[in-house]
């Protein structure tokens, strides 16, 4: 893996990405980032290429020939194999990947979305109404809500999982961040690949279910997808419904606690949309530009000797576009820094772009829209119980996941 000979040595920084000192400093960085050429950061089995500005991170994105998303496996790239050797459509180009998305898009269409909006908004009503029933005024809005909106969306009102199948899952998406900290040559934490088999056991039971009484569920639909002649083999059907669910809890977990720290933490901001609801979708979209909760995608790798704004980049180094650094951009987002509903924000990166943009992006944006106007509709003086706070993030590595988001209902 390449080392930092023959670089430009003024561009090296030494920097833990996935530590806990970084993440708290986060947004220190991000924002440096955002303003600074690539630049080079030796990691454990190699040296990685950080991309910040907008324009270097959205090139990285787009052009999947120069950068790939399928990384080499073996010995020093444990760590990008999150799922552990089940093929993702995250890590996968050119047309094997076009396959499998015109395959999986009818399950994101305009339609089945349409389908699921009345349930997903019954199931955060159910949480809304737990949360009045609890004793006292407090309550933890990441444990008692934004970390269960996608569980309700998605295994409950997508899949149609029921409590037991749930918790195997959650279970699974609780011990995933660790694989993305194992050191070249390490074995993965026996944690993940039990509980990676308990889930492998369960996928495959569900899919022989649903394969025998199709519903008007995702994962029937994607057992009955069809395009022309071809559709998924079984391997692909598990490898699908495995990894959409990992990419879909831990992406919208980690922006649900991002969306709701932005805009409590700006309580002037909060009243414009209590006072101008039609402002929502454009507050929302504020929300994903200022939180993410995602510092870094999938990593690509370099296919060739080349170089992004003005930074030499060498076939075989990591490289990895940094969306939430790019959507503080100033030269596309004006004074970034300032959390402003009303600045309606285009082209933000927080769901990627090309041909690996989101598929789910849609579905997450509407979980978090009902989630949030909802919270906010039947708590209006729901506010940051300490209103200095400062959340402790963790998660994957490029995850700036919130655990805990105390709060006051009334
Ligand atoms: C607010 C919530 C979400 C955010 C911020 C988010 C963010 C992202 C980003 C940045 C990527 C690009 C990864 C890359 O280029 O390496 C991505 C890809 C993906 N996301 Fe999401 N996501 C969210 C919700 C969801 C949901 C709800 C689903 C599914 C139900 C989903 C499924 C996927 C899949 C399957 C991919 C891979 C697409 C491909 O490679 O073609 N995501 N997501």
């Amino acid at each position: 893996m390449a080392g930092t000979t023959g670089l430009d040595q003024s561009k090296i920084v030494d920097i833990d990405l996935g530590g806990a000192a970084f993440k708290q400093n986060a947004w220190t960085h991000l924002a440096q980032w955002a303003q600074s050429e690539p630049f080079y950061v030796p990691a454990e089995g190699g040296t990685e290429v950080v991309c910040g500005r907008y324009g270097d991170a959205q090139e990285v994105f787009l052009d999947t020939e120069r950068f790939s998303s399928e990384l080499p496996k073996g010995r020093g790239f444990e760590k990008f194999d999150k799922y552990m050797g089940i093929q993702v459509l995250a890590q996968t180009d050119g047309a094997a990947h076009a396959r499998i998305r015109k395959l999986l898009m009818p399950a994101f269409s305009s339609s089945s979305l349409t389908r699921l909006e009345g349930r997903i908004t019954e199931l955060v009503d159910g949480m809304l109404d737990a949360i009045e029933g609890r004793a006292g005024d407090s309550f933890d809005a990441m444990r008692d809500y934004g970390a269960k909106i996608i569980v309700g969306a998605l295994l409950d009102a997508m899949l149609r999982l029921d409590e037991a199948q749930k918790a195997v899952f959650l279970e699974f998406h609780e011990v995933l961040p660790l694989t993305t900290y194992v050191k070249a040559g390490e074995p993965y934490p026996e944690v993940c690949v039990a509980a990676l088999e308990k889930a492998r056991d369960m996928v495959d039971r569900i899919i022989e279910e649903r394969r025998a009484r199709p519903g008007d569920d995702f994962i029937s639909q994607l057992i009955s997808a069809r395009d022309a002649d071809d559709k998924l083999s079984d391997e692909e059907l598990f490898n699908q419904t495995f990894t959409v669910c990992g990419a879909a809890l831990s992406a919208t977990t980690r922006s649900m606690g991002g969306m709701m720290f932005a805009l409590f933490s700006h309580p002037d901001q909060l009243d414009i949309l209590k006072n101008e609801p039609d402002l929502m979708p454009m507050g929302i979209e504020e929300c994903l530009r200022f939180g993410s909760g995602g510092y870094f995608t999938f990593p690509r790798v370099a296919t060739c000797d080349t170089e992004v704004g003005g930074t030499k980049i060498m076939k075989g180094m990591i490289v990895r576009p940094s969306p939430q650094a790019a959507n503080l951009d100033p030269k596309v987002f004006a004074d970034p820094l300032r959390f402003d509903v009303r600045r309606n924000p285009k082209r933000i990166l927080t769901f990627g772009a090309g041909p690996h943009l989101c598929v789910g992006n849609r579905l997450g944006k509407m979980a978090a829209t009902i989630a949030i106007s909802r919270l906010v509709q039947r708590f209006p003086h729901a506010r940051l119980a300490d209103p200095a706070f400062k959340p402790q993030y963790g998660g994957a590595v490029g995850e700036l996941r919130i655990g805990e988001l105390p709060m006051l209902k009334h």
